[in-house]
């Protein structure tokens, strides 16, 4: 952050955490109630109950006092077992940290590689489980939406992958950028265990996560030998029937989480993920008439939460982002491992409307302009008359 007060509100365009909307930060400043009373119990029933509706599930949500990477350790320790083999796909840094936490804790791994630009291929999957005769790997891992790249892999595909091949794995999915942003059915697609966190499309501060668990990765659960405890799926399960926790709940972010609930529901779910894809194709076609190129490949893996710019070699991305903070009080995602200084990341998602999404190509316009990075001016403009014809149409 700047040192001196800057006027204005700080851009916060980082691929989450997300901005913060008022009416949630109102609704967590609140006294601290008893997490062991009845009041707490009916806000953690009311919570549970929304977060399955935005899961898409009939089956069991847990919720931790975590980040997403909790979420992520709850999802392996409980179903798998040491010297098991989980198949995933390194579709970019966010793939490479899970499979890196899969193998500190004892589970073996397949990594299917790919070049950071796209999403997973089905087919690769199929392929893979095909061979396995033996039934050796337990379970599919894949990042939804790859949030260093601004890939997205289509699940459902990724579902009949597993089902034509006629193997047993189970599927796991982290959905921690594309959870209430992008469209996700965890019982519909046939997921086994969906993992999220509540910084991002739930718009709320870090420091929840989630667990959607299916009762087939309920029943591995029980024969599991990788010790869980406070990951433990069972005494949550158990605690959560009359609204209860195994230890003390984030109460305050509980009264955010059903503000935010609250909210994404009276704008209507299908309305939120429209709003999300509108975004991101405005914000591809303003990369595009700067004449830089998108990240992301495949079209059809567009995320719909933020877009990663490559730039031009020789370009310094993380230089280009310093510029845009200093000038315009704007923070960009940087680049992550591979891509570090390669590419920076425009976060468009949230609470998040269409002259923030102006005002964030704006200041990347004008700070272009103070840089010798090549490209043309007039993406803010194009974006905003797509804007335009859009809204157009919707009205
Ligand atoms: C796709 C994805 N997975 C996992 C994580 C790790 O989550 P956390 O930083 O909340 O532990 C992130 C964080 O940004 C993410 O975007």
């Amino acid at each position: 952050m700047p040192s001196k007060y800057t006027p204005g509100k700080h851009f916060l365009q980082i691929p989450g955490p997300s901005n913060v909307p008022d009416r949630i930060l109102r609704a967590m400043d609140f006294p601290t109630i008893d997490h062991r009373g009845q009041d707490f119990f009916d806000l953690s029933k009311k919570c549970l109950s929304g977060m399955k509706k935005i899961f898409k599930t009939n089956s069991h949500v847990i919720i931790y006092p975590a980040s997403g990477t909790g979420a992520w350790e709850a999802a392996l320790t409980n179903t798998m077992s040491t010297g098991d083999t989980v198949l995933m796909v390194e579709t970019g840094h966010f793939a490479s940290l899970w499979c890196k936490m899969a193998n500190r804790l004892g589970i073996l791994t397949e990594l299917i590689p790919t070049d950071w630009r796209r999403g997973a291929v089905a087919d690769q999957i199929k392929d893979r489980l095909i061979k396995d005769k033996k039934n050796k790997i337990k379970a599919v891992c894949v990042v939804h939406n790859e949030t260093s790249t601004g890939c997205m892999s289509n699940i459902r595909e990724v579902r009949e992958a597993i089902d034509q091949s006629n193997h047993g794995a189970l599927l796991m999915v982290d959905t921690i950028s594309s959870l209430a942003s992008s469209n996700y059915c965890h019982d519909a697609w046939g997921v086994d265990v969906t993992v999220a966190g509540s910084q991002k499309g739930l718009m709320l501060p870090p420091g929840l996560s989630f667990n959607a668990v299916s009762e087939r990765a309920l029943s591995a659960s029980k024969s599991s030998n990788i010790p869980a405890s406070y990951w433990a799926w069972d005494d949550h399960i158990a605690s959560n029937k009359t609204g209860a926790f195994p230890y003390t709940p984030a109460t305050n972010l509980f009264f955010g989480l059903n503000e935010a609930l609250e909210m994404l529901f009276d704008e209507g779910i299908d309305q939120v993920f429209k709003r999300h894809e509108k975004h991101a194709k405005a914000t591809r076609l303003a990369v595009q008439a700067w004449g830089l190129e998108v990240l992301c490949l495949e079209p059809k893996d567009h995320s719909n939460t933020l877009t990663a710019v490559l730039l031009p070699d020789g370009h310094d991305a993380d230089k280009f982002r310093e510029i845009v903070l200093h000038n315009y009080n704007m923070s960009l995602g940087n680049g992550l491992s591979k891509l570090s200084g390669k590419v920076f990341r425009i976060g468009h998602l949230g609470d998040f409307n269409d002259l923030m999404l102006v005002a964030t190509l704006g200041g990347i316009e004008m700070a272009l302009g103070c840089t010798k990075i090549p490209h043309q001016a007039g993406g803010t403009l194009t974006a905003m008359q797509f804007l335009k014809e859009k809204n157009n149409q919707d009205f």
